[in-house]
């Protein structure tokens, strides 16, 4: 089983991200295989007996009736990948370049909030696995850990971005994108989709709000203007963190919405700081906003529904996306995330016209499960899947993923209507 003599294995331009199949078969397996099983729904399951009620629930709700998860899944369900036999992939090529960095694979670390109530660990851990396998991190403003220490976590010269929710504070906004810049986050991501949290109703009826609990607001708690701004206040955000966070989280999830009038303060302030650095927008699903994004520059969009989180009943970001990139893929560097739980679908995300994806879920239940050592297992299990599907099915990189390799699907969704996957 993929032998570990295999010539090709010293004229790959990557890793043989496969061999890490041969490294769990031969562990010793004590009716499990070790350390985790990483069947998206096998993970989800044990992130679940892991974690406090709280934690399952933030990481789990979707918005009302998680019916834009389903679709969400349902459009990676009806597409389907057509493998071509014979052909000699035996010096296959995950990477790609993002931004100028080249990548070991079309897969990044999608933002993700509040990581300390999955793990003490938190942001270091996954920061820092990103780092060792040399994909790109993206820190959220929600985070629990300082910018600075997921930084220096991340490592020197690895690829990572900083994900803003913007306040109404333009002072505060400046010292986070200086801040983020100045510990080697070198793309700017504005989330436009979460002015404020979807309804979620199993952390509505639990009261589930880690930051009004006086968790989770170390971004803040760690800026020299929002400590200002808390002083200003008459709080002392060392000694009333529970109101020190509160007013953190209103000011970054404020629910007073941004429009596209503010676009270009914004880019021209990242560009400033950053010496001309990628500004890009998160949560795009229609083709006439894209449109909006090329023609004022921005960089780059993420075609996101955050993960069906936000808006209940919408459309599949999947179906979004073929719209969008047959629109302005030439345009424009299009990414996308929502609903990916394999290498099967990043694939398809490629061929729909993406040219990178984000996971967040996934990794958030490895996480949950082992920490650090999660992440990195259901990581480097994913960078597997993409090398050995590329392997068996026919590609050699990431320029072989296009319409031409997919097929629809039946148009049931029958095996795909329980709240996940
Ligand atoms: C628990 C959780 C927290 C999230 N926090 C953020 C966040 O702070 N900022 C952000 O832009 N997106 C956030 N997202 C959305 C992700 O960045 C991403 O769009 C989504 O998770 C991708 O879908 P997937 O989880 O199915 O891979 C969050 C998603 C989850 C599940």
């Amino acid at each position: 089983m993929s032998d570990p003599t295999n010539p090709h294995i010293e004229t790959r331009t990557t890793p043989q991200w496969g061999l890490y199949q041969r490294e769990n078969f031969w562990k010793p397996n004590e009716g499990q295989t070790p350390p985790f099983n990483t069947d998206p729904r096998k993970l989800e399951a044990r992130a679940k007996e892991r974690l406090s009620e709280g934690g399952w629930f933030y990481a789990s709700s979707n918005a009302g009736m998680s019916n834009t998860h389903l679709a969400n899944r349902q459009a990676f369900y009806r597409h389907r990948i057509i493998p071509n036999q014979l052909i000699d992939t035996n010096n296959r090529d995950t990477t790609t370049t993002i931004f100028d960095h080249k990548v070991s694979a079309p897969i990044g670390f999608a933002p993700i909030g509040i990581n300390k109530i999955y793990h003490p660990s938190g942001e270091s851990a996954a920061a820092k696995v990103a780092g060792e396998l040399k994909l790109p991190y993206c820190l959220s403003t929600a985070g629990s850990t300082p910018i600075e220490t997921v930084g220096k976590a991340n490592g020197p010269g690895s690829p990572r971005f900083y994900q803003l929710y913007m306040p109404h504070d333009d002072e505060l906004t400046l010292s986070l994108l200086t801040r983020a810049w100045d510990s080697g986050f070198d793309a700017l991501i504005l989330t436009t989709d979460t002015w404020q949290l979807g309804w979620r109703h199993d952390d509505v009826a639990s009261s589930n709000y880690a930051f009004y609990r006086g968790f989770g607001a170390d971004l803040g708690l760690s800026d020299p203007v929002f400590r200002k701004r808390c002083e200003e206040d008459g709080i002392n955000p060392d000694a009333d963190v529970v109101r020190a966070s509160s007013k953190w989280i209103d000011s970054v999830w404020h629910g007073r919405a941004w429009s596209w009038e503010k676009i270009p303060w914004l880019m021209e302030q990242w560009r400033r700081i950053s010496g001309g650095r990628p500004f890009v927008i998160k949560g795009i699903q229609s083709v006439k906003d894209a449109k909006k994004c090329v023609e004022l520059g921005v960089d780059g969009i993420v075609v996101s529904n955050h993960a069906g989180r936000q808006v209940d009943g919408a459309v599949a970001s999947l179906d979004a996306l073929e719209k969008i990139a047959e629109a302005v893929g030439d345009e424009i560097y299009v990414m996308f995330d929502s609903g990916v739980r394999g290498a099967s679908d990043i694939v398809k995300a490629l061929a729909l016209g993406a040219k990178f994806v984000f996971v967040g879920r996934l990794w958030i239940w490895g996480l949950s499960i082992m920490g650090e050592d999660g992440v990195r297992h259901v990581m480097k299990s994913l960078l597997a899947d993409l090398d050995i599907l590329m392997g068996v099915a026919g590609f050699n990189g990431v320029e072989d993923f296009d319409k031409s390799i997919l097929e629809s699907g039946p148009k049931s969704y029958s095996l795909l209507s329980e709240k996940t996957l």
